[in-house]
């Protein structure tokens, strides 16, 4: 009985099409009304999600390499020589190069020479003593008697100034006069150009006195 109740009472009432568009209206006007357009938040959430999308799409374009696998991959072994320094070549090892190509014919790999043909270096003082001789020697060679490391040898070493640069003439000079024991000064590209200079005019082998004479010993 009771659930009949509204039913009958819309039918008793006698409601009028009129009247129940009023009460709709009635009832729509007292609704919220419903802002017109999109909400500002997710718009601006919207917004920072693209920009987050595209900052990082850049920063990967820049940092990620073009995705190549092998670029960092803990699984992998390095690559071989992908971690070692790149050999250094000293001027030493340079010094030794210039030495091999240059002198070994005649003063041999072991500094020695040879007996009364050509002289040693290893142990000689020549090769030990003041820059300004050696320098000469190599710049123009050396001829007639000499007396080294006490042996008396007198032989024509050629010239190699027009062979060898300032600092390839340095570079062996440093060589002779620290390996095999010897013990002496490096010598600069520097003082070889100086001595360059000085002996410009120079067309033939020093001599062993003129040498002597020159550096006071
Ligand atoms: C063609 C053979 C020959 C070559 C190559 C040669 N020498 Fe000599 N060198 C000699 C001879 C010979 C003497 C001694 C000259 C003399 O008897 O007056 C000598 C002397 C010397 C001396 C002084 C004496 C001594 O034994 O200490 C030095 C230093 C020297 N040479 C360094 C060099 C260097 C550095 C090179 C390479 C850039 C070189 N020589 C290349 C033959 C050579």
């Amino acid at each position: 009985m009771s659930s009949e109740k509204p039913h009958f009472h819309l039918e008793s009432s006698g409601a009028s099409d009129e009247s129940l568009q009023q009460v709709h209206t009635q009832l729509q006007q007292q609704k919220p009304e419903k802002p017109e357009g999109y909400s500002r938040f997710p718009l601006v959430v919207l917004g920072i999600m693209c920009m987050s999308i595209y900052l990082g799409a850049l920063y990967l374009a820049h940092h990620a390499a073009n995705f190549d696998a092998t670029v960092y991959n803990e699984n992998q072994p390095a690559r071989k020589g992908a971690a070692e320094p790149a050999p250094v070549v000293t001027p030493a090892m340079l010094g030794k190069r210039l030495f091999t190509a240059n002198c070994i014919a005649c003063h041999q790999t072991t500094g020695q020479g040879i007996p009364g043909v050509y002289p040693p270096l290893a142990g000689s003082d020549w090769a030990q003593g003041p820059e300004e001789r050696v320098i000469r020697i190599v710049l123009h060679g050396l001829s007639g008697p000499v007396k080294v490391s006490g042996k008396d040898f007198s032989n024509v070493m050629t010239p190699f100034g027009s062979l060898l640069k300032d600092e390839q003439i340095a570079q062996v000079l440093t060589y002779v006069r620290q390996e095999w024991s010897n013990n002496a000064p490096a010598v600069a590209p520097e003082a070889v150009a100086k001595i360059r200079a000085e002996t410009a005019t120079r067309t033939v082998q020093w001599t062993a006195p003129e040498l002597l004479s020159l550096t006071g010993k």
